[in-house]
């Protein structure tokens, strides 16, 4: 791959009332992807911001004065700055652990198998409605540090193992905790159709029902930012998901969906018929439905997590993607079951070598086109007027983001100005 030239700063000068900035970094090279191709890059590079917002992104050089001067702190630096990750798919709030699925996937059982046999989801709801809400929490923090320490100033959280009011509301509530505890930008997701639970055998429509009426009074707490379903044959019918959908819509959220990961329920095309976010997994995703997301502006999620860990090798379609034109994010989809994954690096890395993303591609995935996912315009770029999200890396190119399996490469992580992880080492 050629490593394209410099381009010129996006050309915003410091204004008077910016300063002093709260911080300024001085000597990195940027990768902005503030562009529609390319990374954006500005070498010999300086990033200023105040308040938790960028206030100078560009060349060292057209800095108006002695850095010294601009600034309550000058931290000069190498390496390269993206923005701040956004992980825009994560089940990472849950108790519990799915370990001997695993060694039973191994020896052959399918994850659809599992399921049916009463593991897989239900066996995460069990041990989560058992832990209370501090227990939860304390045992899913280290879940979010990780993927902060390699990168991730964004995590959207999804319910969907409570499966009841009282179980989904600890579960929301444990997600909003971790953004204030962490300093992370948190996105909750409301998922109760994920899964039956026992207590509604056999009366899934019935269940659907209360998953709907659940949805205002933890709105109205405002522990939702958008609405997710599961649709799949083992997990809810297109029908059932567009009731929950008509739900979503009519208090004003916004909807993603679970669509067409083993099978093709039409899943996508339904999520962009509802203006959704994002479809998300999408390997069985058809042409029709891809068109459909292209008109619509649905995001497409990648999440070569799952589909390396429960070995599929169906692709999503991926150059019908391109050649319409849809958005491709990167996620972790972190979760005890298919996708034990505490890296949103490493998702790009699996999205590289499985789905042949470009690196490039992939760093957009997991930065601009993932906050498209998730509905955030503040974020996911390099920009004046953005949120101050980024990450310094020890990396000579950011290709190398998806090169290294592992390592410490993440130097220093901001969220909103404030430092999250890392060392100026
Ligand atoms: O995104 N597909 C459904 N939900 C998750 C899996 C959750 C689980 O197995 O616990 C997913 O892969
Ligand atoms: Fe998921």
């Amino acid at each position: 791959m050629s490593h394209s030239t410099p381009t010129a700063a996006p050309g915003d000068a410091l204004q008077p009332q910016d300063l002093p900035l709260d911080g300024l970094i001085v000597g990195v090279s940027l990768a902005t992807l503030d562009a529609d191709n390319g990374y954006g890059e500005i070498l010999d590079a300086a990033l200023g911001w105040r308040d938790g917002v960028l206030r100078y992104v560009g060349p060292r050089a057209d800095l108006p004065g002695d850095p010294a001067a601009l600034a309550a702190q000058v931290i000069v630096a190498d390496g390269w700055i993206t923005p701040g990750l956004v992980d825009c798919h994560t089940h990472l709030v849950f108790a519990g652990d799915r370990a001997r699925e695993f060694e039973l996937r191994l020896q052959g059982a399918s994850y659809e198998e599992i399921a049916r046999n009463g593991g897989g989801i239900v066996s995460t709801v069990r041990a989560t409605r058992a832990a209370d809400e501090d227990e939860l929490l304390r045992l899913s923090l280290p879940r979010a540090q990780a993927l902060i320490a390699d990168g991730a100033t964004t995590l959207e959280i999804k319910s969907g193992y409570g499966l009841d009011h009282d179980n989904e509301r600890k579960m929301l509530r444990v997600a909003r905790r971790i953004g204030e505890v962490l300093g992370v930008g948190v996105r909750t997701t409301y998922l109760g159709a994920h899964a039956l639970p026992p207590e509604y055998a056999g009366r899934a429509d019935d269940y659907i029902a209360a998953v709907c009426g659940w949805m205002r009074p933890l709105h109205e707490e405002g522990l939702i930012d958008a609405v997710d379903a599961f649709c799949e044959g083992i997990g809810f019918s297109a029908a059932q998901t567009r009731r929950v959908f008509e739900t979503a819509r009519a208090l004003g959220l916004p909807v993603k969906l679970h669509a067409d990961q083993l099978s093709d329920l039409g899943g996508a095309a339904l999520a962009a018929e509802f203006s959704g976010l994002s479809a998300d997994h999408v390997e069985y995703t058809s042409q029709a439905s891809v068109a459909a997301m292209a008109e619509h502006g649905t995001v497409a999620v990648l999440l070569p997590g799952a589909f390396h860990v429960l070995r599929e090798t169906r692709l999503p379609p991926l150059d019908a993607f391109r050649e319409h034109g849809v958005a491709m994010a990167v996620a972790t989809d972190c979760n005890p079951g298919t996708s034990p994954l505490q890296s949103l690096r490493q998702a790009m890395q699996l999205a590289c070598t499985h789905f042949r993303l470009t690196p490039l591609e992939a760093l957009r995935g997991a930065t601009v086109h993932a906050a498209r996912a998730l509905g955030c315009d503040d974020r996911g770029v390099l920009r004046v007027g953005m949120r101050a999200d980024f990450v310094r890396w020890r990396i000579g190119h950011p290709s190398e983001l998806c090169y290294w399996l592992g390592g410490a490469l993440a130097g220093d992580v901001y969220a909103g100005g404030r430092r999250l992880a890392g060392g100026t080492a």
